[in-house]
């Protein structure tokens, strides 16, 4: 496995800095930075030489003797004014036999106030492509393994509709299981289902008088089923609320559900089946790994609540008041002052969302032993997994060692900015919305390959219109509110799947006509033009992009990299003929680079959840 040469570059030069500083130096960043004017520059020099009140450039070119004692320090120490007085020199020499380095360093130039420029040696950049290229995991290794991390995400609600909210959490989710994977862990998918609570007595009762409600014959496609359950939601509800003797007759059904009342169940159990026929097509058509036994919904903590809430009760945790079980905290209080408990349980003895919220933890630390719990979820959200984690950290059901964090995300919004909606004002359909996503690829597809038989059309479409959905949302800070545009979203130009997705198949088609008999290969020895370069350098970064998108749970991030890779990657093979090349030798590395980055996208993609076929 490849350390990113950022990463060999930061030991080069946390290794100098300890020489020449010996423990003043310990744990200080050397700051490895991109740079306009080498590979790299290390900027850590100056706020260490501020620590130790020295000259941050005479501390600069003590570092530089050390790291490339015989390459460009020495030149630019000579040439220098300032350079190190002779027993600095002398120090660096001395150190620099004692202190081992990668030897990845061609140049070091110490530039403005105590920069470090560094150039690296053509050498290291081959042999980083080398181990790169060919490995299924281009040379990154997981850093998480034997650690558990459960995920909560996608989330929707039994007999409605899932709507735009679902779908980010969802695809967001998703990549994020995707990505903790491959760094090693051991991921718990959880779909949070809406699945408990009193609209299912209205539901059932319902249900139970209005047997016609259902279809005549069994529907079996997903779209069938929601569309029965959500005339019911609403035809209950109009009745919920003009027949008092009817929803007298639900909150009775409520009661014998919770009771286990087995006419009840076995309502309660067919909408829940009808709705995951629902939820399922909705994630086949998205691609997404969620499968059946993920689905843990609210309805599974229903046994735990009640001795949640004495548990609470008893450790002093939750109070009464005003007839509730509540939790109280110093720091949040309501618009009028007054302090904004999460209620454990309600003065008519019902348990709600926080009571579940509670013992949902409780089951994900002791019984499934995660080590980081996720909660991809709508920021809307966030007071109420403040108070959650808050109130479990209190309880003990959350220990310091497990790190619970709520992954919010922004709203969908219209192209006119406003709440994404039907013109009439509804919910938009997902199911609608994916299948307009993939007409709308139809015609990019179409215009990129006109001659395809329609078959081939469509199925391209679906790769480029999903991709198109996933990555719009992905690749906006998650934070943030995003526009819903379709044509935006499948466009060919700008950082759009569609765009990467041909980049791919663009950088296969090379491939593909190279002449017989090349062999892709890295040749070492070659001196490499700055475009080349700067490909291989971006190609060397994709794990620390992968880290810090996992550190910060930030998908955009990787997308930013795979945008700003295909365009690099343009920008090379204008510059460096591959199937023109001068020798053979420069053709066969130029295509290990082209088969790099092909890779390198392909996996990028694969980890946010996209696929990226050879031939578009
Ligand atoms: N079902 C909820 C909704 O649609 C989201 C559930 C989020 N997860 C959780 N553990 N509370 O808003």
């Amino acid at each position: 496995m490849a350390k990113a040469l950022s990463e060999i570059l930061a030991d080069d030069v946390r290794a100098a800095l300890t020489a020449v500083l010996g423990d003043a130096a310990r744990g200080a960043d050397p700051l490895i930075r991109p740079s306009d004017h080498a590979d790299f520059q290390a900027n850590g020099v100056l706020p260490l030489a501020k620590a130790v009140k020295g000259n941050p450039r005479e501390l600069a070119t003590r570092v530089a003797a050390v790291l490339a004692p015989a390459a460009g320090a020495a030149a630019d120490a000579a040439g220098s004014a300032e350079a190190g007085t002779a027993a600095g020199a002398e120090d660096a020499e001395a150190a620099a036999e004692t202190v081992p380095t990668s030897g990845v360093i061609a140049a070091v130039e110490v530039a403005g106030p105590g920069f470090l420029n560094l150039t690296l040696t053509a050498a290291a950049l081959a042999a980083q492509a080398a181990e790169r290229l060919g490995d299924p995991r281009l040379g990154v290794p997981p850093t998480a393994v034997g650690r558990t991390t459960v995920i909560d995400y996608s989330q929707p609600n039994i007999a409605k509709e899932m709507h735009v909210g679902h779908l980010r959490s969802t695809v967001i989710g998703d990549a994020l299981v995707r990505l903790l994977e491959f760094d090693g862990r051991t991921v718990l998918r959880q779909n949070h289902l809406g699945d408990w609570g009193t609209q299912f007595g209205m539901l059932i009762q319902y249900l139970v008088e209005h047997p016609e409600a259902r279809p005549a014959r069994a529907e079996h496609s997903g779209e069938a089923a929601i569309s029965w359950l959500t005339t019911l939601y609403r035809d209950a509800r109009v009745l919920f609320e003009s027949d008092t003797e009817f929803a007298d007759r639900a909150r009775k059904r409520v009661v014998t559900l919770q009771g286990g009342d087995e006419e009840s169940l076995a309502a309660w159990r067919e909408m829940v089946a009808e709705s995951k026929r629902y939820f399922e097509d909705v994630y086949a058509r998205l691609d997404v790994r969620l499968v059946d036994a993920d689905a843990v919904g609210e309805s599974f903590y229903n046994p735990y609540l009640a001795e949640v809430a004495a548990d609470l009760e008893k450790r002093g945790v939750a109070v009464w008041s005003e007839g509730a079980l509540c939790v109280f905290f110093e720091d949040i209080k309501g618009p009028d002052g007054d302090p904004v408990p999460l209620i454990v349980r309600k003065s008519d003895g019902g348990f709600g969302y926080a009571a579940t919220d509670l013992a949902a933890v409780r089951y994900r630390v002791n019984t499934l032993k995660a080590d980081q719990i996720l909660y991809v979820v709508d920021s809307r959200q966030a007071l109420h997994f403040r108070m959650v984690f808050e109130a479990a950290r209190r309880a003990g059901y959350l220990p310091a060692d497990v790190e619970a964090v709520h992954v919010q995300f922004g709203s969908v919004l219209g192209t006119d900015g406003k709440p994404f909606k039907t013109r009439a004002g509804k919910t938009v359909r997902l199911i609608e919305l994916l299948d307009n996503a993939v007409d709308h690829a139809v015609a990019t597809v179409e215009e990129k390959n006109p001659g395809l038989p329609a078959a081939d059309t469509r199925a391209e479409a679906k790769v480029v219109g999903i991709g198109a959905v996933k990555y719009a949302d992905l690749s906006t800070s998650r934070t943030k509110d995003y526009i819903f545009d379709l044509d935006r979203m499948v466009s060919l130009h700008g950082n759009t799947s569609v765009y990467l997705q041909y980049a791919h198949a663009r950088i296969h088609s090379i491939l593909r006509k190279l002449p017989a008999g090349t062999e892709v290969r890295v040749h070492g020895e070659l001196a490499l033009e700055p475009a080349e370069r700067k490909l291989a350098l971006h190609l060397d970064d994709f794990g620390a992009t992968v880290a810090a998108v996992i550190e910060n749970f930030e998908p955009h991030r990787l997308a930013s990299y795979l945008y700003a890779l295909a365009q690099t990657f343009s920008d090379f093979y204008e510059n460096c003929p591959v199937l023109k090349a001068p020798t053979d030798a420069v053709r066969e590395n130029r295509a290990a680079l082209v088969e790099l980055t092909g890779e390198t996208l392909k996996l990028g993609l694969a980890l946010l959840g996209i696929s990226a076929p050879d031939q578009l």
